[in-house]
């Protein structure tokens, strides 16, 4: 049984599900907000309702994420995809080294930004096996003298996941966790900086959540754009410009979800009961479904699998579709199908695809 009122079972990349009751709560107070006789999209971002709203985000941020002291939480615009500019543009001077860890596409164009402004090299790559695996902790070789070592710590597109994070020590680790963000505990300490879009597991689409240390903002290039400087964020406590008003407030409606949730071991608990019950119907269908990623680097938030040839992975598709199930066709760059189960994707939703795959597979099998 459906567990949503709207009548589809949302397996979308991103933008993709967000809670329900966040949606009910955000329609009722539309156009009255908390008594303000204005919507909050009608509201000033210099008015003590909206600051209210934004500093309730930064802190329950913060707290799912025990974010120690030194650090900032930004709330920023551009995507993940600005991001990719932005950290070499800041922390990569001409002559400097930073370090890549290649595991997918999102890496590859992270990358090449950083071709612009310094010498960013592989520190790993598992391109030659399609991006399948995760690197070994010990296959990482960087220099103790980079500006930084940056890694994608979910690969949205080819569904593998990082279990673990390396200590750099003295090199500020950075990471892009657009599809993975407050999907489980983190140490946030062993990363001089966290980035993500909203529009997976935060909100809509339209922020960037920034998490960075204090010691690096001073590192930081001066000789950029002001709107491009991290600094200019941190001074303002985001409001240097008009920020993107209606997705923080959503953004804090779904962090207060995630805390009446019983906050990120719990939701870290039912990512990984949710994503079981696919893998087990690949695992156990004897071949008919073949995962992507090796079993050892499988992402929780993407799952990705092929059928036997694209003539039965078109009828999956497509029978998959008229049952209800959306969004399950795998990026454009790659094919297959891929199964996004971000936080907000019920359980009832994976049963449902697992019983459903199941089911295709007696028939086609
Ligand atoms: C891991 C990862 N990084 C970056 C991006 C790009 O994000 P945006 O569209 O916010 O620029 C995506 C988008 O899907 C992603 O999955």
């Amino acid at each position: 049984m459906k567990q949503n009122i709207r009548d589809v079972y949302n397996f979308n990349a991103g933008p993709s599900a967000l809670p329900l009751a966040v949606l009910e709560k955000a329609q009722q107070e539309l156009v009255d907000f908390r008594g303000t006789g204005m919507s909050i999209m009608e509201l000033s971002h210099r008015s003590p309702a909206y600051e209210e709203v934004h500093n309730q985000a930064i802190a329950r941020l913060k707290s799912l994420y025990s974010i120690p002291e030194n650090y900032e939480v930004l709330f920023l615009q551009g995507g993940a995809s600005l991001q990719f500019s932005m950290i070499p543009m800041n922390f990569l001077q001409p002559e400097k080294k930073a370090g890549y860890v290649m595991t997918g596409v999102w890496s590859e164009k992270a990358f090449a930004e950083a071709k612009l402004f310094g010498e960013p090299y592989h520190v790993a790559s598992t391109k030659e096996s399609n991006y399948h695996i995760i690197p070994r902790m010990d296959e990482l070789q960087y220099y103790e003298r980079d500006a930084y070592l940056h890694l994608t710590s979910n690969n949205t597109i080819y569904g593998t996941q990082w279990k673990d994070f390396p200590d750099t020590g003295d090199v500020p680790l950075i990471a892009d966790m657009s599809s993975d963000i407050m999907s489980k505990p983190i140490d946030v300490s062993k990363f001089a900086m966290i980035y993500a879009g909203a529009q997976k597991n935060l909100g809509p689409s339209g922020v960037t959540v920034v998490i960075i240390r204090k010691d690096i903002l001073e590192k930081a290039n001066p000789n950029i754009p002001t709107m491009l400087k991290y600094s200019t964020h941190a001074k303002s406590n985001s409001l240097y410009h008009t920020p993107p008003t209606f997705g923080i407030y959503m953004l804090g409606e779904v962090l207060s979800w995630i805390e009446e949730s019983g906050g990120l071991a719990a939701i870290a608990k039912q990512n990984e009961e949710k994503a079981k019950l696919i893998y087990d119907a690949i695992d156990n269908s004897n071949g008919f479904y073949l995962g992507h990623a090796d079993s050892e680097s499988r992402s929780l938030m993407n799952i990705t699998f092929r059928l036997a040839d694209e003539e039965l992975e078109k009828k999956f598709l497509m029978e998959a579709k008229s049952a209800g199930f959306v969004g399950l066709n795998g990026h454009r760059s790659v094919g297959g199908c891929r199964a996004s189960t971000y936080n907000a994707v019920p359980l009832e939703a994976c049963k449902a695809l697992s019983e459903f795959m199941k089911q295709f597979q007696k028939k086609n099998g």
